[in-house]
């Protein structure tokens, strides 16, 4: 096994995610349902699909996925999230669920075997993102649909972000490579009683997955599109959207929800902005091109700090 793999192996079956508490129960099952809505599919898109969770962690995502109606093979290279996954299956007494150890690099996957594969916050934690994205979806038949979930370089640097890129450089700078090092220092100097409301996870659990993780790569619309281009897979959608004008809407809609004075104020600012430069009218908007590359990225830097972005698509027939 690649060192990388390794040390990534070794700190995920120490300290598995995820692990919650009472506040996180059902958080990610919401968030990711939301999430497909948003990419123009549903839970209910799901049913009877066979599907790949690469990097299933402790397996609520495949359970949640199997309680929807697919029949999901789970696989990650942590054995310690696997037995946590198999003991929860078994438990719920799901029979449409299996978890097995893959590494999703190394090892070789069926071809042309799954309607769908997800790989959930999982490929910037591999040791060569691109090669894991490439292998694994050669097991996705003709038609299928494959959804990614990862780090968003340009929303991470974004000063608005809750958990920013800043941090974690700091807690390596100061603390070396030791993910136990990394985790004291960011206890230390980040952490505060009551996050655990927010994230909804075992406070080890946070910090380890936040902090304590050998490999971290972070990665950009403009790179997903060439390894899908690569890999023969059409571009459906994203979130949020690369489309720089389905972004505007999408943001204009979110601050007009918004209840907080910061929120009131970029609505403003956007809608001056917008009135002088109707960026978003242009016809290269609607398209996953430079043009709405280059502002998306943007509005996520300065405005919009979301630190993952989810991007799906199809394999051509
Ligand atoms: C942040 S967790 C995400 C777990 C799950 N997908 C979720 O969203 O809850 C990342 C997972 O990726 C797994 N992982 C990292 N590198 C991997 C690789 N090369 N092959 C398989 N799994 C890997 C880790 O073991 C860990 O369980």
């Amino acid at each position: 096994m690649h060192v990388i793999e390794k040390a990534v192996s070794d700190m995920y079956s120490d300290h598995p995610f995820p692990q919650r508490n009472e506040y996180g129960v059902n958080v990610m099952n919401q968030d990711f349902a939301k999430n497909m809505e948003s990419l123009g599919l549903s839970m209910g898109f799901l049913k009877g699909k066979k599907v790949l969770d690469a990097g299933c962690g402790t397996g609520e995502l495949s359970r949640f996925m199997a309680r929807s109606g697919a029949i999901v093979d789970g696989v990650d290279i942590s054995d310690g999230s696997l037995k946590y996954a198999t003991e929860c299956a078994a438990k719920e007494g799901l029979k449409n669920v299996t978890f097995s150890k893959k590494s999703l690099i190394d090892d070789k996957f069926p071809e042309n075997t799954y309607d769908v594969i997800v790989s959930h916050m999982v490929l910037h934690h591999t040791a060569d993102a691109e090669k894991a994205f490439k292998n694994i979806v050669k097991s996705l038949k003709p038609g299928g649909t494959v959804i990614i979930r990862l780090f968003f370089l340009w929303g991470r640097l974004s000063p608005f972000q809750k958990s920013p890129l800043w941090k974690l450089w700091v807690v390596k700078l100061l603390a070396g490579k030791s993910p136990d090092a990394k985790v004291k220092l960011a206890e230390k100097l980040f952490y505060k009683e009551g996050d655990e409301k927010s994230h909804g996870l075992n406070k080890y659990t946070y910090l380890y997955d936040n902090y304590g993780v050998p490999q971290v790569t972070h990665h950009t619309y403009g790179q997903l599109l060439r390894w899908f281009r690569e890999s023969g897979i059409d571009y459906l959608s994203s979130n949020p959207p690369v489309e720089l004008k389905k972004m505007i809407d999408r943001f204009v809609y979110n601050q007009r929800q918004s209840v907080t004075k910061r929120g009131r104020f970029f609505k403003k600012l956007a809608d001056i902005t917008l009135t002088v430069i109707p960026l978003h009218k242009a016809k290269a908007a609607e398209k996953p091109g430079l043009y709405s590359r280059f502002f998306s990225q943007f509005i996520c830097l300065f405005l919009a700090g979301t630190p993952m972005f989810t991007i799906c698509g199809t394999r051509r027939k």
